[in-house]
């Protein structure tokens, strides 16, 4: 019997953390097709429980009740929809509103501590592409490759506002700029775990790149880590 048949295998994971509306959602989502991989979208757990939250009346400041809460969740991901308690909420977990309520129910420790075996059961063969603010940093700080996904405040507003528009939803750039900006400062001075480059992430600066040479960084820089290991 050779030692690696008494080793599990423990599957590998690329964590994409960084801010909101760099386009980690999409770049993530490309990297995990083209490898064949699970994919988690971290921040749509929050928006589930600011969703959940705001269905029952509960405060998005209340952190023992959010705790609470997430133990009744019934949470599905299938074919890019998002389904709590068996109905679809695809759409409304993506509103501008709901992500506010997500960065805020995020600030709470008990409800990140409760979100977390949750987030660890993504972690299958053949690998995982997780994208977050807190992938490297706590949930999976052993992952193969780290990214840290980022463009300017004012470039993030623009393709949010453009991504309004061609759904012919109506839009505001300067509001959706501060909203960003008021979101990006919740996010890294919360004081459990804040958005921050881990030391040992890739910085991926997109203002001048485009998705499909993101994507194609993330994937080079996955195999030729794999290359010297
Ligand atoms: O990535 P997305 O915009 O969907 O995330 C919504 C919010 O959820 C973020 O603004 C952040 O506050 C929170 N979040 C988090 N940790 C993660 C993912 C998201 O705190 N791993």
């Amino acid at each position: 019997m050779s030692a690696n048949q008494n080793t599990p295998f423990t599957p590998p994971v690329i964590a994409i953390d960084g801010p909101s509306a760099s386009g980690k959602g999409t770049i993530t989502q490309l990297v995990a097709a083209q490898l064949g991989y699970h994919y988690l979208d971290s921040g749509a757990l929050y928006r589930i429980v600011a969703l959940a939250a705001k269905n029952n009346n509960i405060s998005w400041n209340n952190e023992a009740l959010l705790a609470e809460l997430v133990e009744q969740l019934d949470i599905k991901f299938s074919d890019n929809e998002i389904y709590l308690n068996n109905n679809k909420v695809t759409e409304k977990v993506r509103s501008e509103e709901i992500g506010g309520g997500a960065s805020e129910v995020a600030i709470h420790p008990a409800l990140r501590k409760a979100l977390v075996d949750l987030q660890h059961s993504f972690r299958q063969a053949p690998g995982l592409v997780a994208d977050g603010r807190d992938m490297a940093t706590v949930i999976f700080p052993d992952a193969k490759l780290k990214i840290f996904l980022t463009a300017t405040a004012e470039v993030r507003a623009d393709r949010r506002y453009k991504q309004l528009a061609a759904k012919n939803k109506s839009a505001d750039y300067q509001k959706i700029l501060e909203d960003l900006r008021q979101r990006d400062t919740r996010d890294q001075q919360r004081s459990d775990a804040p958005l921050v480059q881990a030391p040992d992430a890739l910085l991926l600066e997109t203002s001048n790149s485009n998705i499909a040479e993101a994507v194609a960084f993330v994937i080079n820089a996955y195999l030729a880590n794999a290359k010297s290991n």
